[in-house]
């Protein structure tokens, strides 16, 4: 694994400026720490990362964890898709800052796609999507054909990696962000077929926020 800090300590400065200092994306960690399960993940040693692959951030907003992949994976090839053009013109924009390396920025794409309308040839899939607060942002009855957009566009031997929150004990109805709980994951993703659970933690509260402490799971699904 390729482990890049570089992008940390710039990231800050927009962390600090923008979005989480305005209060209206309470769901983005402040680039400072990406998101510290994210983070925990990619860098623990404990998933076998390919060397190179595809990867993919659905629901990406402004793009701070696309770029993070990027940089700590070392791949070629990091998309992050959102509906919104303003989000993606927001992540663009970021991307083509002095804050980021041109060395990282050039394996990252942000455009708008939908990600229901999504259909790759078999040798287009990917080897990795990292979804985060994107299931939660979609209404519940929408899950299952986000399920089986998952088993779609991921080739066999790729990893989803689900970073849960709200990650909670009782469905609610209010949202978004809506609820989720790990049985809705398996659930929707098809039950234990096709899928093997190679990673399930819930955080540590130290490095968790506040606002995350109990409310956290990641889990990294591979496709078999
Ligand atoms: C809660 S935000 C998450 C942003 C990002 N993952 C982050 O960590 O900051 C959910 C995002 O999903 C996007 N979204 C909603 N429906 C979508 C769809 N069908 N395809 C792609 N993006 C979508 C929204 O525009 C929004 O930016």
């Amino acid at each position: 694994m390729n482990v890049c800090f570089v992008t940390y300590i710039p990231l800050v400065i927009l962390s600090r400026t923008s979005s989480r200092s305005n209060g209206l994306t309470p769901w983005e960690a402040g680039a400072v720490d990406i998101q510290p399960p994210l983070r925990m993940v990619i860098e623990s040693g404990e998933v076998p990362w390919p060397k190179e692959g595809k990867a993919l951030v659905p629901g990406c907003g402004r793009g701070f964890d696309t770029i993070y992949l990027a940089s700590a994976l070392g791949w070629k090839t990091v998309l992050g898709y959102d509906i919104s053009t303003t989000a993606v013109a927001a992540a663009n924009e970021f991307l083509k800052s002095k804050n980021v390396p041109p060395s990282v920025a050039s394996s990252v794409k942000f455009d708008a796609v939908d990600f229901f309308k999504l259909a790759l040839p078999e040798e287009e899939k990917f080897d990795l999507i990292y979804d985060y607060t994107f299931y939660v942002a979609i209404p519940p009855t929408m899950r299952p054909d986000w399920g089986k957009q998952m088993q779609s566009l991921i080739k066999p031997g790729g990893y989803l990696i689900t970073l849960m929150f709200p990650h909670v004990p009782e469905p609610y109805k209010l949202g978004p962000p809506f609820w989720s709980s790990f049985e809705n994951y398996i659930e929707v993703l098809g039950g234990a077929n096709g899928w093997e659970i190679v990673y399930n933690k819930i955080p540590p509260p130290e490095i968790q926020s506040e606002v995350h402490k109990g409310k956290d799971r990641i889990v990294v699904w591979k496709r078999v």
